[in-house]
């Protein structure tokens, strides 16, 4: 009998925790191959063992177990120097990344991509990654993928791949100066350096599309592992404030070329609300503007505890010090950006919409642990809109400010401890995730109450 796949699906606005549960699941369920399926380098994805945290952006997060077959389908979008300072970067910490495998219709991020982005993408928050413009030029036909840069031999292909950037920079270069006013690129300089960091990976080059097939035919178990979250999808998130792949299954399509339907279609939960960059967030805590104007931290470091006398105000109602409380807690700044996470309370809403796009049939909840020591705990079940009762998420972003959350209260509890089963969760604790089950609709399979892959229970 073949044995079960399984899709991860960020279920709110990214950074769920996706990276943890990827690797708690290949090291758990025997999984041989994990595909990358949307987006880029804008994706974090963070994995915590005894030696420290692992940031993944490009690289599918079973890179950690050597023996997994790691893919980066055809749908991801490729920065080539950005992969080669993380391949690199993960052999310094021992990771060889020898299965690791590329495809070759993935298109590629060029230097013009990033230096539009950085131009352009402030007014959505975008990562700068170059995510957007890359799509972008991938739906206008412009684009360059892998195979223009490596042959099916994996030898360089310098003839073709120095004239298509020669063409494609001198178009860019034109509007680099013409519209934006942006210093034009050099195309010889571009060329140069993608042949460099072509050595490092040419050899992993495929035909992922006909590799996965391969592989389902001789029987391996795959995790399909998405990026973002389900309300960053570029059609049924919060547009135009969103990221521009398709998120969960429908990206899981596109970007591997198989028809697969994965068993288990997980979705990753957050036990509170957190996004990055701008666009509406319904149940937030706290004004985006004083946020970004005061907690902002060096990167890599994090706010400290709030005293005494924010906490006071905090549950006391006050909701900037209760945003900052859960952001201190959960260290919410940004594995790909540093920028501060807004952060609100759990929005069911928005994750059954998750649930409804790539058909989720069971749920991580992660983060728990973040809620300790905060008596009241509230989640959003609906909103209020021109007195109606609203529980699908709507179309017409622009108005969501009139959306006001209807919140339900829940009991909260002093602290998880060190519990290693559910039933030794505090008993709180165990209603919260018994009613967020009900109001999603979705069992949780998994509560993660750490960082760390052993702060896992399995339910
Ligand atoms: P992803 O983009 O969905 O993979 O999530 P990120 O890695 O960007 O952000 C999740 C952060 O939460 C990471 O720093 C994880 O190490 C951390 N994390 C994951 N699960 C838990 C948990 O249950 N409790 C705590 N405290 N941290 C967690
Ligand atoms: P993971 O996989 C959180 C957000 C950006 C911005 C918007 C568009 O770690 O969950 P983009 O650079 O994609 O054009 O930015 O989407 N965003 C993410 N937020 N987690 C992510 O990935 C994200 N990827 C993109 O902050 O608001
Ligand atoms: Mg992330």
């Amino acid at each position: 009998m073949s044995r079960p796949s399984v899709l991860i699906a960020g279920a709110q606005f990214g950074d769920e925790g996706k990276g943890k549960i990827v690797d708690l699941l290949v090291q758990k369920g025997d999984l041989d191959v994990v595909v990358r399926f949307n987006g880029g380098a804008n994706a974090g994805h963070t994995i915590v063992l005894d030696d420290g945290k692992y940031p993944l952006h490009l690289i599918p997060s079973g890179i950690l177990h050597e023996e997994t077959i790691n893919i980066i389908a055809a749908g991801v979008v490729v920065d080539p120097l950005f992969l080669v300072k993380e391949i690199e970067n993960l052999k310094t910490r021992n990771i060889s990344c020898k299965n690791l495998y590329i495809s070759d219709r993935a298109h590629m991020v060029m230097p013009w991509h990033r230096a539009l982005d950085a131009h352009q993408g402030g007014r959505l928050g975008t990562t700068a990654k170059g995510i957007g413009p890359c799509y972008e030029d991938r739906a206008g036909r412009r684009g360059l993928r892998i195979g223009d840069l490596i042959d099916e031999g994996g030898n360089i292909d310098r003839e073709h791949f120095s004239r298509r950037v020669r063409e494609v920079c001198s178009e860019k270069n034109t509007l680099f100066e013409k519209v934006h006013g942006l210093a034009p690129l050099d195309p010889e300089a571009i060329i140069q350096d993608f042949f460099a960091a072509a050595e490092v990976f040419r050899l992993k080059v495929r035909d992922t599309g006909a590799l996965i097939a391969q592989l389902l035919r001789d029987g391996k178990s795959f995790l399909y592992e998405g990026a973002q979250g389900s309300l960053l999808d570029v059609d049924w998130g919060t547009y135009p404030y969103v990221t521009s792949s398709s998120v969960g299954l429908a990206g899981c399509y596109v970007g591997t070329g198989n028809c697969v339907l994965p068993d288990h279609r997980m979705g990753v939960v957050k036990a509170y609300g957190t996004r990055v960059g701008e666009g509406p967030f319904p149940a937030e805590l706290g004004d985006y503007e004083r946020v970004k104007e005061q907690d902002k931290v060096a990167p890599g470091t994090s706010l400290p505890p709030l005293s005494d006398e924010q906490k006071q105000d905090a549950l006391a109602g006050d909701e900037y010090w209760m945003g900052r409380w859960l952001r201190s807690v959960g260290a919410e700044y940004g594995t790909t950006t540093g920028r501060p996470r807004r952060c609100g309370w759990l929005d069911v809403v928005a994750v059954r919409q998750a649930v409804r796009m790539s058909g989720l049939n069971r749920l991580a909840l992660t983060k728990l642990d973040v809620l300790d020591g905060i008596p009241k705990l509230r989640v959003c079940v609906a909103y209020e809109y021109q007195g109606q009762r609203i529980t699908d998420f709507p179309a017409r972003v622009h108005h969501l400010d009139d959306y006001q959350p209807i919140y339900e209260d829940l009991e909260g509890w002093e602290r998880l401890g060190n519990a290693t089963q559910f039933e030794q969760l505090p008993a709180t604790a165990q209603a919260y995730v018994l009613k967020l089950e009900e109001w999603i609709g979705v069992p949780i399979t998994i509560v993660s109450i750490g960082s760390h892959r052993t702060h896992s229970l399995w339910r």
